[in-house]
């Protein structure tokens, strides 16, 4: 008699890639599963199609359940192209940003009269992985371990309870019978330990694209065989700034001063000159808020500010980007000028879809300085972690990185510098935190 196949899995759900690890066929261990072509991870990402005469490639249906029609959509990179190719319809980014805020149970419209609860974008993302997961495995998938940050919420446990019970239904609601949660650090500490031939002392520094968060952690080959790790794990601590603020730093540092941000606003009738509020420009330059500026009622309070701006061309400019939906677009520029900068190129900002000929620059200087304090918190945060598990930085061994905001090594050097002792490593940036996971999954109901 065949054993029937395991029916667990472990998922990554990032804030801006996700991964789904399976058992191997047959054999012990996990895999990742190719989510897209080759792909193991996949962009956390879901466009609603709202022209159902022209759909994108890759597009899926969900028949409507209740008055509301049926669905179209397309996740991960199909998802981004279909919303850079011009397809109608709406691109969702950075949903877990939404857990733990009012946002979770509300309805966003998609523009062509339907609309869909945020918490639903992301159960359809989470049954889309949990499809194709289980279309890879040949068998259902009832038992997940779920990673976690270590703060959904930074400084408000409630809300951070509500954002990981919100995550829970989700999970349920796509099936899992058994759902229990890991933190994504030390998920990423279990994927290091696996090449670890001594024991010893792990800081990981897990930084992506919502949050960055570190574990102490103590591994080693004969550790790893254990089941309970409680007393391993030394501490753990995270913040919740990571790459997506840094996108937002980038934008409000080089986008939207053209756009009229950080000006002086012109003197109204009896009263003084007061500069343009910023909170506009912060919300534009946010992934997960930029949709809320396309209601009609923010749209009208922006056109009505006309009479404030002493430069008409910027608040042409950003009537423009709100009416012609083009806050996602800013924003992929501000990342992948980042990712340039990062891969030591100069960034150029393309704005042509704007304005003809309208560029911005972004170079390795103005990316420190844009993102100095970020970091600086980054590295305290480290710190505090390290001082929260009794030691002193020089009893840090190993030094981990993963997550893909580790590319930056304006970020990396810092942390560096903080535990100079430690032998930096890099992990997969994308995957550790999956694999990890999935290790742990095998523990749990293997
Ligand atoms: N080469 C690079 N240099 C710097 N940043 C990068 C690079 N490549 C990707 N990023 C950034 O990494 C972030 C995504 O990393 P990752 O996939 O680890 O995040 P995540 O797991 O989805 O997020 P989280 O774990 O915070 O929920 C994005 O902000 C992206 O802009
Ligand atoms: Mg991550």
């Amino acid at each position: 008699m065949t054993a029937p196949a395991p029916s667990f899995c472990a998922i990554d759900f990032g804030t801006s890639n996700s991964a789904i690890a399976i058992p191997n066929q047959g054999g012990s261990g996990m895999q990742l599963v190719p989510l897209e072509g080759p792909h193991l991870t996949m962009p956390t990402a879901v466009f609603y199609c709202t022209d159902t005469s022209d759909l994108p490639p890759g597009v899926l249906r969900e028949a409507s359940t209740g008055p509301q029609p049926d669905l179209w959509r397309c996740f991960g990179r199909a998802a981004v192209r279909a919303y850079i190719e011009g397809y109608e319809g709406r691109l969702m980014r950075s949903m877990k940003s939404i857990l733990g805020t009012a946002l979770v149970e509300q309805t966003t419209e998609l523009g062509n009269g339907s609309g869909v609860r945020y918490i639903d974008i992301i159960t359809g993302y989470l049954r889309h992985l949990r499809t194709l997961a289980e279309a890879r495995h040949g068998a259902p998938l009832n038992h997940v371990v779920l990673g976690r940050p270590v703060y959904f919420v930074d400084d408000d446990p409630a809300r951070d309870a509500q954002a990981q019970a919100s995550l829970q239904q989700a999970a349920r609601a796509v099936g899992f019978a058994d759902v229990a949660f890991q933190f994504e650090p030390i998920a990423a500490a279990f994927d290091f330990e696996q090449h670890a031939t001594r024991e010893q002392i792990v800081l990981v520094a897990d930084i992506g694209g919502g949050t960055s968060d570190f574990s102490v952690v103590r591994v080693g080959p004969e550790r790893a065989q254990r089941i309970e790790r409680r007393d391993d794990i030394l501490a753990s601590h995270g913040v919740h700034i990571a790459g997506t603020d840094f996108d937002r730093r980038v934008s409000l540092a080089s986008i939207m001063p053209l756009l009229g941000h950080g000006t002086m606003g012109v003197a109204q009738a009896g009263e003084m000159a007061l500069p343009i509020s910023s909170r506009i420009y912060i919300d534009l330059a946010t992934w997960h808020l930029i949709n809320t500026l396309y209601q009609p009622a923010r749209v009208a309070e922006v056109r009505a500010l006309q009479p404030v701006y002493a430069n008409p061309v910027h608040h042409q400019r950003l009537l423009k980007v709100l009416t012609a939906r083009l806050g996602h677009a800013l924003a992929g520029q501000a990342e992948a000028a980042k990712i340039a900068v990062a891969e030591g190129h100069d960034g150029s900002l393309d704005l042509t879809l704007l304005e003809r000929d309208l560029h911005a620059e972004l170079d390795a200087t103005h990316t420190e300085q844009a993102l100095h304090d970020d970091i600086d918190r980054i590295v305290a945060c480290a710190q505090d972690t390290v001082r929260q598990a009794g030691l002193q930085a020089q009893q840090i061994d190993a030094l981990y990185f993963t997550g893909g905001s580790t590319g930056l090594t304006l970020l990396t050097d810092r942390l560096q510098a903080a535990f100079a002792t430690a032998t930096p490593v890099r992990g997969d940036r994308l995957a550790s935190v999956a694999t990890g996971l999935g290790l742990h999954a095998a523990r749990l109901f293997g």
